[in-house]
């Protein structure tokens, strides 16, 4: 049967859901092998699915595990994903700006796998943050303060949990159709009933090719409407790194430092952008009147007000949350102007320095990471700091020539 199936999606043919649920569900059941699975996902990167086909997969990871009920709450959720970049900390600061703002947030994330830290990650940099809530505590969390993240529970969608980890070690990562159902599944498993996604293009995101970038938004809106649910998607570069820093602790430092109104520019851009489609959403206003009450969050203090009243909440000290690392300095070898600095060097170099972790046991410094002192468009001298690197490790040879490019 399995290899029927498996020959079926080969040659490009429809499969019904009793023929999916027959597989995938068979592998949460340790019934079939990461061979057998590893075959079927390279079926469909290759001959990829069809609408039907994801909504019912959408369907068979939703209900592999729990579905978070959040009607307890007096207005909808609206929750906020992103595809994964480097030196991206945006959930820390629109959180506590679209929180403070009156439209609330619970939002789980996961840690990271790969060269760099996931928003868990960043946050328990911060000394005594909890990330492990009961339900109870998520509940109080959220009536009282509006704003909960915490680590995404070990019942929600465990079925996309095994698929995504085999996907990542076999090369099926790059599937549209899987993204799309992998996480489109895990938000409407966590409860919300609007969601903004941000969809990250460039070099160092999932997707390169606009065309891929384009249907998977295409996708992320359709499996929204077939389950109901107001969805929003939002293209952002990943060509370079967002912001200044990329490093767990580091990285809560910059998003506090938006949060306090002391930066402008491309991270807060995006931010911003972010933050006024889910006010928008959330307050069914529009996008002009979301973002003049984004801008006055910052400019009033309150997102960073509550930016320190959630932390609290969960048990972190943000007294206590300093870089404590050996620094080294990248100065440049040639006058010039950055051209580039690259997303995906960065995230190998902030990896190597002890920023990320490979197997999802692996220690964190969270510490470590990059800071960068110039950016795109910068005029520079031989002899200049371009980065400081912060690191507990004897520093290795790096590749820092791939970092930045010079003309
Ligand atoms: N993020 C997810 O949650 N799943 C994917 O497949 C890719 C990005």
């Amino acid at each position: 049967m399995i290899l029927d199936i498996i020959t079926k999606k080969r040659y490009g043919q429809v499969l019904t859901k009793e023929e999916l649920a027959y597989i995938f569900n068979g592998y949460l059941q340790g019934e079939k092998t990461d061979y057998q699975i590893n075959a079927f996902l390279k079926a469909i990167c290759i001959q990829d699915m069809g609408d039907q086909e994801i909504f019912d997969l959408v369907d068979i990871f939703i209900k592999s595990g729990e579905v978070i009920d959040l009607s307890f709450l007096p207005v909808p959720v609206v929750d906020k994903h992103s595809t994964g970049g480097v030196g991206d900390k945006t959930t820390l600061i629109i959180g506590a700006i679209v929180a403070s703002c009156g439209v609330p947030i619970v939002k789980m994330s996961g840690r990271g796998l790969g060269y760099t830290g996931g928003t868990i990650d960043k946050l328990l940099s911060i000394p005594g943050f909890q990330v492990d809530l009961s339900s109870e505590e998520v509940k109080q969390q959220a009536k009282q303060v509006g704003l909960v993240i915490t680590s995404q529970t070990a019942s929600l969608t465990p079925l996309d949990k095994k698929v995504y980890a085999l996907r990542d070690v076999s090369g099926t990562t790059s599937s549209v159709a899987l993204i799309a159902s992998s996480i489109m599944s895990k938000k409407i498993a966590g409860g919300a009933e609007k969601m903004v996604i941000d969809v990250k293009s460039g070099e160092g995101a999932l997707l390169e090719d606009p065309k891929d970038v384009n249907r998977l938004c295409e996708l992320i809106e359709k499996i929204g409407s077939y389950y109901h649910k107001e969805v929003r998607t939002v293209v952002s570069s990943m060509d370079h790194p967002l912001g200044q820093t990329v490093g767990n602790a580091l990285e809560v430092l910059e998003a506090i430092r938006v949060l306090k109104n002391e930066e402008q520019g491309e991270l807060l851009e995006t931010c911003l952008t972010l933050a006024t489609n889910m006010i928008a959403m959330g307050k069914s206003i529009s996008n002009e009147e979301a973002r003049q009450l984004a801008l006055n969050s910052l400019q009033t203090g309150a997102a960073w007000q509550k930016f320190q009243e959630f932390v609290k909440a969960q048990h972190g000290n943000l007294e206590q949350l300093r870089i404590q690392a050996q620094k080294y300095y990248i100065k440049a070898t040639k006058a010039g102007t950055i051209r580039a600095i690259h997303a995906l060097a960065a995230a190998k170099v902030a990896y190597i320095l002890g920023a990320g972790r490979k197997e999802k046991d692996d220690p964190i410094d969270p510490s470590a990471g990059i800071v960068f002192e110039k950016k795109i468009g910068d005029k520079i001298e031989p002899g200049m700091i371009l980065a400081t690197l912060y690191t507990n490790r004897p520093l290795p040879a790096l590749d820092v020539e791939h970092l930045f490019e010079i003309a």
